[in-house]
């Protein structure tokens, strides 16, 4: 039977809980504080690129990760990434938490963290926390976005082929429904040439443009576009601009206003590594009376951001554990884990580069990718080449026949160590020999 000074104590746990992952007290600070800290002091003269080559460094990085020991593994990041075992810890302490009194724990404990946790994913996004709301991810961020705004029947919005499918079906929703008119471009990857690109946009502009929406990484092959260029363009056609950040957030290092975007949504739990059914949306300060909330809200054109957090019962431990991503992240630093993926994911390509009848389908210089990039084997559809991947080798790839791309994607991780990056490539080695051999028999040579 518990006594009143374990309720006690159990409450002002509680309290130190929902409060834990900004505090001394969390989980990342037990764990990994004292690790950090050595790292830190033992690698501090090093710059990100010269840091993104310490293996000493990145095994500890590592080895905070169950998905490490994965039997399966998973180069898919950009689907969805797993977290450190230390967000998951919070979560499962959170849901523990939760389950003791839902309503009690869930809104008055729990929830008394979201201020605190908005201010710093604020200070990640480089932004006013007044400008940021925690959602569930980039679909719902960006959803709330292209739902919200005023537009009329004959109104057009720019994007392109290569946006993503919640994103194209949403725009395609208000077509259907509203008149708006949405034109998509259509573009062959990899380009490495930002006025390109931009032209592209712009000559798609009319009187009647109002939006474009742009995907800061596109999903498929990892291009990264110019984001900042296109919205100052934009804005000198007083057109504003979409940014679906999904890919980039947690991944390169930029701050959100820099891109100069009036929209930007991202999931967490993709380069954030946060819990898995989190993301987040910036609405510029005085954009944001004019977006109407997706869900119910008493006042729908305030400029309270948090109008977009309406969502009922929803899941506590999720959002909490997002201060436990930051963490891990800011204790890495967002330049070296933007150049330590960035190098893994040249340390593969550029080994399958050289393996005939293997094709990257992705810009290998860092101004145009980070983590993603297409692979294919000539004579295996990318069908092929995923399930071959998987079930000879264990490697989880996502198939990419999409227009004008046949490749798979392959997304590695700050967990991800060089000798699984050995095994992927020594399997493209395997498996283009024998498509070499079988193409040749088929030719009769
Ligand atoms: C470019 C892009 N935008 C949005 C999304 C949707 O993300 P979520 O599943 O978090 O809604 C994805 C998912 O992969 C994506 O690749």
């Amino acid at each position: 039977m518990s006594t009143k000074s374990d309720r006690r104590s159990f409450l002002k746990n509680a309290t130190l809980l929902a409060g834990g992952a900004f505090s001394a007290q969390s989980i990342f600070n037990q764990a990994y504080g004292a690790i950090f800290e050595d790292l830190s002091a033992k690698y501090n003269a090093f710059s990100p690129s010269e840091l993104a080559v310490q293996e000493d460094y990145w095994s500890t990085i590592q080895q905070a990760y169950s998905a490490s020991s994965a039997p399966v593994l998973n180069l898919n990041n950009g689907g969805v990434s797993p977290s450190p075992m230390l967000v998951q810890q919070a979560v499962e302490r959170y849901n523990q938490l939760s389950n003791q009194g839902p309503s009690y724990y869930m809104w008055r404990i729990l929830d008394q963290g979201r201020e605190p946790l908005r201010e710093r994913l604020a200070a990640l996004a480089g932004a006013d926390p007044e400008e940021i709301a925690i959602n569930r991810n980039a679909t719902e961020a960006l959803n709330t976005v292209i739902y919200g705004l005023d537009l009329s029947s004959g109104d057009e919005v720019i994007g392109c082929h290569y946006d993503y499918g919640n994103m194209m079906q949403a725009w395609r929703q208000r077509q259907e429904r509203e008149g708006i008119v949405y034109k998509q471009l259509d573009f062959e990857f990899p380009i490495e040439d930002d006025d390109f690109i931009v032209q592209a946009y712009k000559e798609a502009i009319t009187d009647k443009t109002k939006i474009i929406h742009v995907t800061h990484v596109i999903n498929w092959i990892g291009q990264i576009m110019p984001v900042q260029k296109i919205c100052r363009m934009a804005h000198e056609h007083g057109i504003e601009v979409i940014v679906d950040g999904a890919h980039s957030f947690g991944l390169l290092d930029f701050k959100i206003p820099d891109l100069e975007g009036d929209y930007f949504g991202t999931s967490l739990h993709k380069y954030l590594s946060a819990p898995i059914g989190s993301g987040m949306l910036w609405i510029k300060k005085e954009k944001i009376s004019k977006v109407w909330p997706l869900l119910c809200n008493g006042q729908p054109k305030s400029e309270n951001i948090r109008k977009f957090e309406s969502l009922g019962t929803r899941s506590f431990p999720i959002e909490q554990g997002i201060g436990e991503a930051l963490n891990f992240h800011n204790g890495i630093g967002a330049k070296r884990k933007e150049e330590r993926v960035r190098y893994l994911k040249n340390y593969w390509a550029e080994k399958a580069l050289k393996i005939p009848g293997v094709k990257v389908h992705t810009s290998l210089k860092a101004p145009y990718s980070c983590a993603i990039a297409g692979v294919s084997v000539a004579g295996m559809t990318p069908k092929d080449l995923e399930t071959n991947l998987f079930s000879r080798f264990q490697i989880h790839t996502v198939a990419i026949p999409y227009r004008s791309l046949s490749c798979v994607r392959v997304s590695p991780h700050v967990y991800t160590r060089p000798s699984d990056l050995d095994k992927f490539v020594r399997a493209l080695g395997i498996l283009a020999a024998e498509h070499a051999t079988q193409n040749m028999e088929e030719k009769g040579a």
